[in-house]
Order: structure tokens, then C-alpha cells, then sequence
């Protein structure tokens, strides 16, 4: 829009050129795409996206906003979220392992939401849906308290003192985390960045989840159930220690 049609006695910006506005503040720094995608995975992304969809996300499908109607998409299923999902490996294990629940898992870089649509493709699964993009898009419109459960593997670490503010344990995200999550749900986050950790043990807490750790095992073993993620397999490779704290939202 021109600074002239913004001026006094301009009509209300559509909901389009509002939408427009939020995105334009929300920076994303990591990687989008890798390599090029196989003419399979262009296909997967293609065909089977739209039927995985959890409901209107982006900007575009929902220029408005709404909250999603998760009753409507899923049923009476508890519903659990994945960030950053990377290649899938969690998420489609746990989505067959918890028929009784739905997942939705959130990715923005298209190669690990094309591996994930591969793997569903040799295990389709009734209970998944994947959001390509941003969580802080997907946090716009899920309802108050409508997850309960989300699982944070491996955030983009951020090593860097001057990056530390682009985590995910920040308030920016954390604050839209535990108005989504129901009281009483539960946090799984693994990293194996001892500086991540120091990070998450202040500003979690501080968010309004409490740490259910009482003994060094419970944060050095995984938890019940736990799936290993690629991401995982290279830090064990490469002689990294994995951390896996649980927290509970208040
Ligand atoms: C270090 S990788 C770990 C991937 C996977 N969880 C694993 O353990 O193998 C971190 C992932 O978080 C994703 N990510 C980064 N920022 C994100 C955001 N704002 N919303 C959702 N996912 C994000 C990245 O694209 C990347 O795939």
C-alpha cells in the first residue's frame, strides 16, 4: 500500500494488508529449502499437503485469523503438536503408536516436511496433520488451551551469544505456547546444548511451566516411549550429550 492511501480518511486496511503487516514482523532465520527436491517428493508435497492440511494456517488461507476448529478436523482427539518436526521420524511414530490421539506437526524447511510426507506415504496414518511453515503462524490460530502435549526436539541451537534471542525459549514463543497448551499439559524438549538448557531451565519457568525433574536421571534419559530423532543420531555421533526436560504448564 502507498504512504498516500494510508493517509487520513483512507478506509481500513483489508484483512489481507493487515495480515501482510503482522508477517512482515516476524523474521525467520533458518533454512526454508536444502537441496532440491526429487520430482517424488515435488509430488508428495503436491498431492498430499492439502489432505493433511490441520485447517487454515497461513496468511493467505486465513488472512482473518480465526482459530481453527480443532473439534471439527480431529474429533473428540486429544491433540498433541511437534515444532520443527525435521524429517518426520517422531512425529509419524508417535501418531502410530497414539491412535487415540491426533498430532500436528510443524516444519518450515520443505525437505523434512517432503521426507515426513515419504514416510506417511509407506505408513499412512488417519491422526496427522502437518502445518509447512512457521509455529509462531500456527500459535496465531489455535485455540486457548487446545494441546496437551507438545514435543521441542532439537530447536535450532543458536550458539551464538547475539542469536540466543531467536530461540524457541524465548517469550516471544513461550508465551503463545502455554496459552495454547491446556493447564496441566506437558512440554518435551531435548537439546544437546548445555547453553540451551541453562536457557530453557530460566525462561520456562518463568513462562509459567514448572520443571518435573526430581533426579538427574529424569533429564538424562529419555523419556518413556522416546523416538530418536536424525537430528539426535548426528549429536550422538558426534559426541554431544542429550538433555530431555519435561516440563508441566501451570
Ligand atoms: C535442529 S532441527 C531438529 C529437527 C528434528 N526435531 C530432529 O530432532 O531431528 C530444528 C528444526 O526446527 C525447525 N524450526 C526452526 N524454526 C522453526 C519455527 N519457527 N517453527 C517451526 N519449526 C522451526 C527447523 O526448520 C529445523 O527443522
Amino acid at each position: 500500500m502507498s504512504g498516500e492511501s494510508r493517509g487520513r480518511g483512507a478506509t481500513a486496511p483489508e484483512p489481507a494488508q493487515k495480515a501482510d503487516k503482522a508477517r512482515a514482523w516476524r523474521n525467520f532465520y533458518g533454512r526454508l529449502r536444502g537441496k532440491g527436491l526429487r520430482p517424488a517428493q515435488r509430488a508428495y508435497l503436491e498431492e498430499d499437503l492439502p489432505r493433511l492440511s490441520p485447517g487454515p494456517v497461513s496468511f493467505e488461507e486465513n488472512p482473518e485469523r480465526a482459530p481453527l476448529d480443532l473439534k471439527a478436523r480431529f474429533g473428540a482427539r486429544p491433540v498433541w503438536l511437534e515444532v520443527g518436526f525435521g524429517g518426520g521420524e517422531h512425529l509419524v511414530a508417535q501418531a502410530a503408536a497414539h491412535p487415540e490421539v491426533a498430532l500436528i506437526g510443524c516444519e518450515p524447511y520443505l525437505n523434512g516436511v517432503a521426507m515426513a510426507l515419504g514416510k506417511l506415504r509407506a505408513r499412512p496414518l488417519g491422526n496427522v496433520a502437518i502445518y509447512p511453515g512457521d509455529v509462531r503462524d500456527l500459535f496465531d490460530v489455535l485455540p486457548d488451551a487446545s494441546i496437551s502435549r507438545t514435543y521441542l526436539l532439537y530447536p535450532d541451537p543458536w550458539p551464538k551469544r547475539r542469536h540466543h534471542r531467536r530461540r524457541f525459549v524465548t517469550p516471544e514463543y513461550l508465551r503463545q505456547l502455554r496459552r495454547v497448551m491446556q493447564p496441566g499439559a506437558e512440554l518435551f524438549l531435548a537439546t544437546d546444548i548445555a547453553d540451551y538448557v541453562r536457557q530453557a531451565l530460566e525462561e520456562v519457568p518463568r513462562a509459567g511451566f514448572e520443571w518435573l525433574a526430581e533426579r538427574p536421571a529424569d533429564w538424562r534419559a529419555p523419556w518413556e516411549g522416546w523416538v530418536s530423532t536424525r537430528y539426535e543420531q548426528k549429536a550422538l555421533r558426534e559426541g554431544r550429550v542429550p538433555h530431555y526436560l519435561r516440563f508441566r504448564r501451570v
